[in-house]
């Protein structure tokens, strides 16, 4: 069984931008530069055939590209905190292409997704303070990168139940010009 998700590419120069923010944080666990993504929509372990299914549904999402940039770090989990992320802007042309897959996977029976906070996963993080991770966030959030075109996005797989990367590109589809 397949574990799937939609979402975004980074290419490789914010990728690396992202990588110099790697370190510094005790306990965490950094999320590999060539495996940074932007979720979209996450599916989980389903089979082929439901697979396939959502792969040719996906083909049917028309949505015009746009551009998208970083702008800032941020931590998830509060007081426990779970991950250092990059925060993305929330540009209209990808809260529209999220909402879009939100609703297919609705439609095809899935729970509602929790609120789109559109980012990239930095570091997941076990053991870590919210002190600890506050420290690092103080020197390093006001972090920017140039603005970057999204003109397709991707069906991903990672190893069934297992998660994190790599990540394999099972299908990719166009944004409109
Ligand atoms: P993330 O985007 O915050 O890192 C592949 O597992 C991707 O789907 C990850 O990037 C992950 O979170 C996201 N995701 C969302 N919900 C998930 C869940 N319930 N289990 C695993 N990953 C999930």
């Amino acid at each position: 069984m397949p574990r799937l998700f939609t979402a975004v590419e980074i290419p490789a120069d914010v990728g690396q931008s992202l990588a110099l923010l790697r370190g510094g944080l005790p306990g965490a666990r950094w999320v590999e530069p060539e495996n940074y993504h932007l979720t979209l929509r996450f599916i989980g372990d389903i089979d082929d055939a439901l697979a396939r299914e959502i792969a040719a549904l996906l083909s049917r999402v028309r949505r015009p590209a746009f551009a998208l940039h970083i702008e800032g770090l941020d931590s998830f989990g509060g007081n426990k905190p779970r991950a250092v992320v990059a925060a993305i802007s929330a540009a209209p042309g990808l809260v529209d292409l999220q909402a879009d897959h939100e609703r297919l996977m609705q439609r095809m029976g899935f729970e509602p997704e929790r609120k789109f906070r559109p980012h990239v996963t930095l570091a997941r993080l076990r053991d870590t303070s919210s002190r600890e991770v506050a420290d690092y966030l103080a020197t390093r959030a006001p972090f920017r990168s140039a603005s970057f075109p999204v003109s397709r996005f991707v069906l991903y797989s990672s190893r069934a139940s297992i998660g994190g990367g790599p990540y394999v590109v099972e299908a990719e589809y166009p944004l409109a010009a």
